[in-house]
């Protein structure tokens, strides 16, 4: 066979011709950032499940014309297609004769910037900005091809981007800016059809310094399309040629052939059976990239021009299996579009399955032969193409043979019938017969962008003009390790008449058939079962409805039971914002109290905002790799690179508890850094690290969850309690005593850039420099010099930005840079350590999960007299924050309730798990989760509305303490309180929510608001100070510097715009270069909601020191300007560089006493949702959300707002989606986004209003305003308490208690696990119980 090895492809506009050696790990990604010199596109997850990386990519295309039957109709297709692809997937050697575009291709700030980029930077849609460029490239894309695009087109392009900082709202809001006014459902400013997401609720218009506008569009860059770059007129040509030449690739380890038809293809086959071949590469890449699975030679068969035919015939569809997973959806959609429904019922099911199978970038990469051939029951495809009988074209060598697509395809997981030389050239889809009926359902634990937990496709044909079964095929996948099809009922079922006894004959016979192995990876196999029986009862019900649509029976469904028929809508959130303008008074270029963008937004949408991996490489550096523990506790045997090698101390000191920063002798959980492996590329230190054998010896005992805590009394020092009153006397006067308990899971901060740093050894005088994501430099700087032997003057931390923190870059990365910095120092070079997301989930800990007991005595009016709580965390196998964490908990634990008797201890349970840490909230959320928890429970018992007991229990008084006697003024939490209920019409949603309950069996609503009271500061009060450098240049520019990290958060646009007030020159002239602890000395961490209090204060300070120095020039020539004022100054040997500092509150608690003013002052808010689940499945919707939040005087309503929204997202992560799942010997087995699911666009509720307090302030912070940073999480409990009311009205319906055990999250499958019903019966009854669980609750 003639092979080329010449690649050619175009990356934005320009030609590359490579001669490639191929890497394992040859992506765009990272073929970008090394070769290019291209950093814009950024990398995440490296398995296409977060959407960072996404580029756009063109090609020619051939396929002009479909005809399609019986109507004839032909459709046109244009030539060059434009589509996003993840790049992380996307191996260079597949980029052949296309070309990319990457974010850096369509703008930048130093030319023009695309109005992608800029309307999401001004409408305040980034924030850390690392999924920024992701997000702009696939809204490109999208107008690329869309230039008016709806807002379901925008939906649908951003399904596969995922955001942990904005909550979506503000990237939806820039984004639809570009919206056709007439397909759109916002025409932008009120004046659609239907009501404007700008009218909805109660408006502001009365009070005239109540603002909702964000941001101003007038002066928005126009879309040009004219302007974008063309397709390469040497591609189309070459596309017309179509070379023939296969392509060859050698590397050092990788041998890579891309045949370019189909005789090549099968000739390569049957020489090189076992080599393994791919075509999108979504299920190979993640394999070789993530399980680092390695073969020396691969078949690239996506040029095979064969496997991309597409054909409309009398019969239906034959689509070539390299056709994408789009492709198939466009057919599909064309084809319900333009056949008669009786014939396309089949592809309206295919195309419901398609609708939220992965994100638009994975269907746009992934194929149809690669989703059946992987073989795997979590795909969605295989059950409902096989419901509809399709059939399969295989070939190899020896000819070709057609098979039915059914269970017998599939031998195994990831196994099908398809001998070694053979390949799938094409899937024949049939179209339905008019007596045919098919659905196809699946439930996933997000609604959209994640695998399935179970998926069914079901189809039946009656017999002409009857109700009688001719033919009935189910399929089910995520039910066992193949898919599985119940042949016993389907062939029982044959004959019999369609109605309600054949439904309970099915679920009989379905329940008796089905059988889900309990070891089934993923778990959870009584929901599985119960999912599997629901669906078929929801098919039930659709052919009993079609039925009667069709005039083929008369039987009725009872209208209360519709609504389950109708798949839950995803729909773009809208909502309002709104905020109080500035006095009238301020002057106009001062900019403080105004929504003023992200001070790096536009860099951060032009992909030039550089983060710690995006320095570029420093000579002859190197890569350092962890390796870490596979045991839970045990001694290691042997040893190599580690703990020896440290010439300063291997201990991390905090407070007064030590961890090591390698394991010396003992390993204390699967995850923990054993050693590194230092090699001159990534690849290889990883292989490297792979390789080492560790020898261990298994200790005794080993604890994972809580309850083996308790079990062992196995606790870290010091426990707490807290008590106000007497509670033991008060409960024995109580009405009534309520004894329960509510445990709530952990969480992965997810932070989109995973941890890392670079450490730079200077060559003189044990200087280092490290550039290191952390969000606190002091810290790391003071660990590496222990580690280093060195004093901390030697080593200076540089932070640039953080992709995002969320309090899980302030410890771990401190001994991360520690080894990274012992590896520079031992080799003499720099040393980069980048963690996979993989190793980051493992190894540096999160949320702590919580368990709370408690014992409360309530009246029957709902006064809660008194109540003992005891918490328990569990802390993992070191202290880290915990102790401080547990101290939040117990200190937020009254929430807004003044209870007269409240006792609380807190117990950190040591385990054998990855050390937990500091978490947005900090002990703040499970705090507040458990007293919730409680009021609501109490609320239930009584009979009254959650709400009331509520309120009955709420601080009231002017003047209040809290438990811990820390006086503060309710006042502004019960505004908060009240505005809420109004602006969420709460009382007739309620009233609504009720009747809709009535009148619909399968569907419940229910809706919660909740108040809040949050400290801000830190409780250990010395680290409430902040320190600032303010330095003026004779050019009058200034540069500040303060110790704060920015993470998105917005804390250098807050500075600058203290500093601009302050100095009075505009945001402009003002820049903040890093944080760097050369610059600002022992600065403490970015967290605690405080950074803005600590910094802002401590920018004024300097400013206002070098004003005072300058107002004697600026009053003698006031005329004059500030560089001229500033020249004046330095002529006068006036020093223009102030340092400035603040002092915070003495803040402390006595914990002997429980009493003492552990925070600054206190943040307010309240927050109601309102959901609606789908009883048979578990799913839920989140239908509208309303926040009131006092931030005092806003210093920038835009940023305020934005942590708000992105905060009560991540909060409604956690109370009802991300589940981490440990192996029962305490593995991590959530270790990416394809496992552990973050909210995605679709978790957002429909409608999302945020308001900020009017006429708050705060005497105690910067410009009267408050910290925001932390608080709003924890309003993602309401989701959770809704829901709970929700799935208690399904269960008063069928007569069971109100009062049911609900852990957070509440997931899909806790949610449908508490609507019992006979369902839940019949699965549970018929579950085998597993021996040892898949996964335990820790
Ligand atoms: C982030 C993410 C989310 C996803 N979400 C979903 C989801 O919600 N639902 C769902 O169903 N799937 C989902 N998938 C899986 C995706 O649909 C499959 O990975 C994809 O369809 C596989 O196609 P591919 O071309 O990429 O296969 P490849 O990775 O190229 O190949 C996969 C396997 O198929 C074999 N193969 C491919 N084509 C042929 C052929 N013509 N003949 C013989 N063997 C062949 C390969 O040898 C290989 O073994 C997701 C994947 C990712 C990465
Ligand atoms: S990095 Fe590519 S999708 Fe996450
Ligand atoms: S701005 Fe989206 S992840 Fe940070």
């Amino acid at each position: 066979m003639a092979a080329s090895s010449e690649l050619l492809f175009y990356v934005n506009g320009k030609k590359i011709i490579e001669k490639i050696q191929i890497q394992k790990k040859a992506c765009s990604v990272t073929f970008g950032g090394k070769v290019l010199g291209l950093t814009g596109t950024k990398s995440a997850c490296g398995e296409g499940g977060c959407g960072a990386c996404t580029v756009m990519v063109s090609r020619y295309d051939h396929n002009k014309e479909r005809v399609m039957y019986p109507s004839k109709h032909v459709s046109s297709f244009t030539h060059s297609r434009h589509y996003t692809v993840t790049a992380c997937l996307q191996p260079i050697v597949t980029l052949h004769e296309a070309a990319v575009v990457t974010v850096e291709g369509i703008g930048s700030t130093k030319t023009k910037l695309h109005p992608v980029q800029e309307r999401i930077a001004k409408a305040h849609g980034s924030q850390c900005g690392f999924c920024t460029p992701g997000m702009v490239m696939s809204m490109y894309t999208l107008l690329r091809n869309q230039p008016q695009p709806s807002m379901e087109d925008i939906r649908e392009a951003l399904a596969g981007n995922l955001c942990r900082c904005t909550g979506y709202r503000p990237i939806i809001d820039g984004f639809k800016t570009f919206c056709n006014r007439q397909t759109s459902r916002c025409c932008q400013n009120g004046s659609g059809e239907e009501k404007c997401c700008r009218e909805n609720g109660h408006s502001d218009s009365n009070q005239s310094d109540i603002s909702e506008e964000l941001f101003i569009q007038d002066n928005f860059l126009p879309l040009d399309p004219t302007q974008d770059l063309i397709f390469p007129p040497e591609l189309m040509i070459k596309a017309q040629q179509s070379s023939r030449k296969m392509l060859c690739f050698r590397g050092e380890r990788v041998t890579l052939k891309s045949p370019s038809d189909l005789s090549q293809l099968l000739e390569l086959k049957s020489q090189h059976p076992e080599a393994p071949l791919f075509v999108g590469n979504t299920t190979t890449g993640p394999k070789l990239q993530v399980k680092s699975q390695h073969s020396p030679l691969l078949i690239y068969a996506g040029r095979v021009c064969e496997l991309f035919r597409v054909e409309w015939s009398r019969n239906g569809l034959s689509i070539g299996a390299g056709s994408s997973l789009s492709c198939l959806k466009e057919e599909m959609e064309r084809a319900v579009q333009q056949t008669e429904e009786e014939l396309s019922v089949g592809y309206r099911a295919l195309l419901q399955t398609l609708q939220c199978l992965a994100g638009k970038q994975i269907r746009n990469m992934a194929t149809i032969g690669g989703n059946i051939m992987s073989a795997n029951p979590q795909y969605d495809l295989c059950s409902v193409l096989a419901a509809l009988d399709c059939t399969l074209d295989i070939c190899s060598e020896d000819g070709t043979r057609t098979v039915a697509l059914d269970e017998q395809m599939f031998t195994g997981f990831g196994k099908t019938i398809l001998k070694p030389n053979e390949v799938l050239l094409c899937l024949h889809i049939p179209y339905s017969k008019p007596s045919e009926y098919v659905a196809a359902f699946r439930q996933a634990q997000r609604r959209e962008f994640a695998f399935s937990i179970v998926n069914t496709g079901i189809k039946v044909s009656l017999q002409h003009d009857s109700n009688t079964i001719e033919t009935l095929r189910i399929f089910y996948g995520g039910i066992g390790p193949t898919l599985v099809r119940p042949v016993l009922t389907c062939q029982h079922l044959v004959g019999r008449s369609w109605g309600e006894k054949l439904l309970s004959e099915a679920c009989s016979s379905l329940t008796e058939e089905i059988k889900v192995p309990p070891s089934i990876p993923g778990g959870k196999a009584e929901y599985r079962k119960t999912l599997a029986l629901s669906f078929f009862y929801k098919f039930y019900m659709y052919v009993t409805e079609k039925m009667r649509e069709r005039g083929v029976s008369n039987a009725r469904l009872p209208l209360e039971h519709l609504s389950a028929l109708t798949p839950f809508k995803n729909e773009v959130p809208q909502g309002k914002q709104s905020f109080q303008l500035v006095s009238q008074s301020q002057s106009s270029s001062d900019p403080v109290g105004r929504p003023s963008m992200h001070c790096s937004g536009v860099e951060q949408a032009a992909g030039e905002a550089k983060y710690y991996d995006d320095l570029p490489p420093v000579h002859g550096e190197l890569f350092v790799h962890m390796v870490t523990s596979t045991r839970a506790h045990a001694k290691i045997i042997g040893q190599f690179i580690s703990a020896t090698d440290v010439p300063g101390s291997n201990q991390r000191q905090w407070f007064n508890t030590v961890e090591e920063i390698f394991a010396e002798r003992e390993v204390l959980c699967v995850g923990q850094i054993i050693g590194a492996l230092v090699a001159e590329s990534r690849e290889q230190a990883r292989r490297a690290a792979a390789k080492i054998q560790v020898t261990y010896e298994d200790l005794q005992p080993v604890l994972f969850t809580i309850q083996d805590a308790i079990k062992h009394n196995s606790y870290f020092e010091p426990k707490r309690k807290i008590e106000r009153g007497d509670v033991d006397k008060a409960l024995e006067t109580a009405e009534h005593i309520l004894s329960d308990e509510i445990y709530m899971g952990g969480q992965e901060h997810f932070y989109m850039e995973t941890q890392g740093v670079i450490a730079v050894p200077r060559g003189e005088s044990d200087e280092m420099d490290l550039y290191v994501g952390t969000q606190h430099a002091a810290f790391t700087q003071e660990l590496v010099s222990q580690a280093l032997g060195v004093c901390s003057n030697k080593i200076t931390c540089h932070v640039k930005r953080l992709g995002g923190g969320f309090g899980g870059k302030v410890m771990k990365i401190a001994a991360l840079s520690a080894i990274t910095a012992v590896a520079a120092q031992k080799t003499g070079k720099a040393v980069r350590c980048c963690l996979d997301r993989g190793d980051d989930m493992l190894i540096t800990g999160g949320r702590h999960p919580f368990l709370g007991k408690y014992k409360v005595g309530y009246n029957s009016d709902g006064t809660i007299v008194a109540a003992d709580v005891t918490y328990y965390s569990n802390g993992g196998c070191t202290l880290d924050e915990s102790a401080f964490i547990m101290d939040k908990a117990l200190l937020h634990m009254d929430n807004a309730y003044r209870i007269p008797h409240l006792r609380g201890r807190g117990l950190v349970c040591r385990t054998h798990l990855p050390s937990n840490t500091a978490f947005r909230g900090f002990g703040g959320p499970q705090g507040l989760m458990v007293m919730e928890s409680v009021l609501h429970e109490v609320a239930v018992r009584c009979g009254m509305p959650p709400e009331k007991v509520r309120e009955v229990n709420m601080y009231q008084d002017d003047l209040c303490y809290t438990h811990h006697m820390q006086a503060f003024c309710p006042a502004n939490m019960l505004r908060c309180w009240d505005q809420c209920l109004q602006r969420a019409e709460y009382q007739s949603r309620h009233r609504d929510i009720q009747r809709f309950n009535s009148q619909n069996r399968w569907r419940k609503r229910g809706i919660a608001v909740l108040p809040q009271k949050f400290g801000v500061g830190f409780s250990k009060g010395f680290y409430n100070q902040g320190a600032a450098l303010v330095n003026i240049y004779k050019d009058g520019s200034v540069l500040v510097s303060h110790g704060g990290t920015e993470m998105g958060q917005g804390i250098h646009t807050k500075a600058l715009q203290v500093a601009s007030r302050v100095l009075k020159v505009p945001m402009s002239s003002i820049f903040i270069k890093e944080t760097c602890t050369g610059n600002v000395p022992n600065a403490a961490p970015s967290a605690a909601s405080f950074g803005t209090d600590a910094v802002g204060m401590a920018v004024k300070d300097a400013c206002e020191k070098l004003m005072k120095r300058l107002m004697p020039i600026i009053e003698k020539s006031p005329k004059n300007s500030w560089k001229q004022w500033v020249n004046e100054a330095y002529f006068q040997k006036i020093s223009l560089s102030a340092t400035g500092f603040f002092m915070g509150p003495p803040t402390d608690v006595d914990w002997e006493k429980g009493e003492g003013n552990a925070y600054y002052y206190f943040t307010f808010g309240a927050c109601c949702s309102e959901v609606e689940i789908d009883c048979l499945t578990g799913d839920h919707k989140n239908i509208r959300t309303d926040i009131v939040m006092d931030v005092g005087k806003s210093i920038n309503p835009a940023l305020d707002i934005g942590q708000v929204e992105g905060g009560f997202v991540q909060g409604l992560g956690l109370y009802t989606i991300e589940e981490l799942h440990y192996s029962p010997d305490g593995t991590l087995l959530t270790r990416g986004p394809s496992q552990y699911k973050i909210p995605a666009l679709c978790d957002v509720p429909a409608e999302f209003n945020v308001h900020l307090l009017a006429d708050a302030e705060n005497p105690h912070a910067i410009y009267m305003s408050k910290g925001i940073g932390e608080p709003p999480v924890f309003f993602g409990a309401t989701v959770f308490f809704a829901i709970k009311s929700a799935i208690a009205a399904a269960r008063l319906e069928r007569g069971l208690s109100a009062v049911f055990p609900l852990s957070s999250p509440a997931t899909a499958a806790r949610i449908r696990m508490a609507c019992e019903d006979q369902f839940t019966e019949m699965a549970s009854s018929s579950t085998e119980k597993a021996s040892s669980p898949w996964c335990i609750n820790v």
